[in-house]
């Protein structure tokens, strides 16, 4: 056997991730259910041919991988992981070490971990972002499992991560579903990240009547600044992109329906099953599955009428500014909420989640990569215990000259008729989270109406009740 390491499922992640192991002089061993695409990507494998080893049986594969075997699994989440790993087993022996790197639900991969137990395999469910660049150049990297597993393994996987300034972004981040569940989480705030630039350009395009060219140059402006990151910079080229086959923008050509698999949806399941509220995450989740629907879109807007016609003016420098704050306050928020989940979650499935490292580890590689981060991954380091992101100094500072913009794009696209959900969410979040004294005492009055629960008051210790008389719930 000749191999380091193995690899199921030659899709795109799963064969350029093989192409970056054999890249960094990691023989690796690749097996894939239709045969015929092994051979494919063998022949196209180039050079790197010398550190492939093309399987055709699952047989073949595992005697090919050096003990104790590590097996990457890179392919569909769900069913074929089960699968996959089922047909797996009979081949391996104690020690041997299989590794979910898709998209997995951690809590499947938690369900996996202790199907595995006992059985002398160990698992690791490990998070991957980065696209297909970032597979095969070097994606970030959210391990989940046995520490020692990881160690086995974690020479490969740091050469082909990420660099950040030389630091790979590719760590151990706790026991069973830890990985996993932080990639579900990098998703989340992927996908409002996603959503708040989307809302930005709604307001330029029909707000303002701009045209896709001149958003993608605002945008690209934008990226030289505090907002600099992945998704602004591919935000620009894809604003500025025509279509070969009309000339037009080719944004203009797409249709305005939004797909999504699962993990952004998971996020917003799981923090509201923790009760942290993650709202900017939420409403972008629904902000897909609102454009999904276009049929009713269109039933509905012939009903109550679009919003109204663009100003067709330009917005002025101002206005250009406001945005651009308003969109970093929003992210802002986002990623309070994203890490507000994440050490909820920390506490209850006892990962103690390391959150700079999670911050230091997102700063190249993964989709939501930015220069924000960097400043976060500094700012736990010096306070790693913060409550909340919004309560660290630097986000202090940053939110102080951030939401009023926030909160003038908000009011204005409201007037508008301009739907900015997301922007909207995290700004009632910033606005409810600093709130002394929030309203809550009318629903607990209201509770203790209608279902006699009760209330504390101000000025007095213990259970209280309130006088409603008749028709209330009696206590
Ligand atoms: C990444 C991406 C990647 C993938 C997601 C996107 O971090 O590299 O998040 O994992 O693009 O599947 O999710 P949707 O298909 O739900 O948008």
């Amino acid at each position: 056997s000749k191999a380091e390491i193995g690899l199921i499922g030659l899709g795109v992640m799963g064969a350029n991730l093989a192409l970056n192991i054999a890249e960094k002089g990691y023989p690796v061993a690749v097996f894939n259910r239709t045969a015929s695409r092994t051979g494919t990507f063998f022949e196209n494998a180039g050079d790197l041919r010398e550190n492939v080893v093309p399987c055709a049986t699952l047989e073949e594969f595992v005697a090919q991988i050096k003990p104790p075997r590590p097996i990457i699994l890179m392919v569909q989440a769900g069913k074929a992981v089960d699968e996959q790993i089922e047909g797996l087993r009979d081949f391996l022996s104690a020690g041997d070490i299989i590794i979910d790197a898709g998209n997995a639900n951690f809590r499947d991969t938690i369900r996996r971990f202790d199907e595995l137990e006992n059985s002398g395999l160990t698992f690791i469910g490990m998070g991957v972002s980065g696209g297909e660049e970032g597979a095969r150049h070097g994606p970030s990297i959210m391990v989940g499992g046995e520490k020692q597993a990881y160690e086995r393994v974690e020479s490969v996987l740091k050469s082909i991560a990420a660099k950040f300034e030389g630091e790979p972004c590719c760590a151990w981040l706790g026991h069973g579903g830890a990985g996993h569940f932080v990639k579900t989480i990098h998703n989340g705030i992927e996908y409002a990240d996603m959503q708040m630039i989307a809302e930005i350009y709604g307001i330029l395009r029909d707000g303002f009547g701009m045209g896709a060219k001149d958003i993608g140059g605002i945008f690209a402006k934008w990226n030289e600044g505090r907002l600099n990151s992945y998704l602004v910079e591919i935000t620009a080229a894809v604003l500025e992109a025509d279509d070969p086959m009309s000339g037009d923008p080719i944004v203009d050509r797409i249709l305005d329906r939004a797909g999504q698999k699962g993990t952004g949806r998971w996020s917003a399941i799981e923090a509201q099953m923790m009760g942290v509220p993650a709202t900017a995450i939420e409403s972008a989740v629904a902000a897909r599955s609102i454009s999904a629907d276009r049929e009713l879109r269109l039933l509905a807007s012939k009903t109550y009428g679009s919003a109204p016609a663009p100003t067709n003016t330009k917005p002025d420098a101002s206005v250009i500014q406001d945005l651009e704050l308003a969109l970093f306050a929003g992210k802002i928020a986002a990623y309070a909420q994203g890490f507000a989940v994440m050490d909820q979650a920390s506490d209850e499935f006892q990962w103690n989640l390391p959150m700079p490292t999670i911050a230091r580890i997102w700063r190249a590689g993964c989709i939501i990569r930015s220069q924000f981060l960097g400043t976060l991954a500094r700012s736990f380091e010096a306070d790693p215990d913060a409550e909340n992101l919004l309560l660290i100094n630097d986000f202090v500072s940053m939110m102080e000259e951030a939401h009023p913009a926030l909160r003038r794009v908000v009011a204005q696209a409201a007037l508008a008729g301009l739907p900015v959900p997301a922007l909207s969410a995290a700004l009632g979040y910033f606005d409810a989270f600093r709130q002394a004294r929030s309203t809550a005492n009318l629903i607990q009055a209201q509770r203790d109406y209608f279902g006699a629960h009760g209330f504390e008051r101000i000025d007095e210790g213990g259970e209280h009740h309130g006088p409603w008389g008749s028709g209330a719930a009696s206590a």
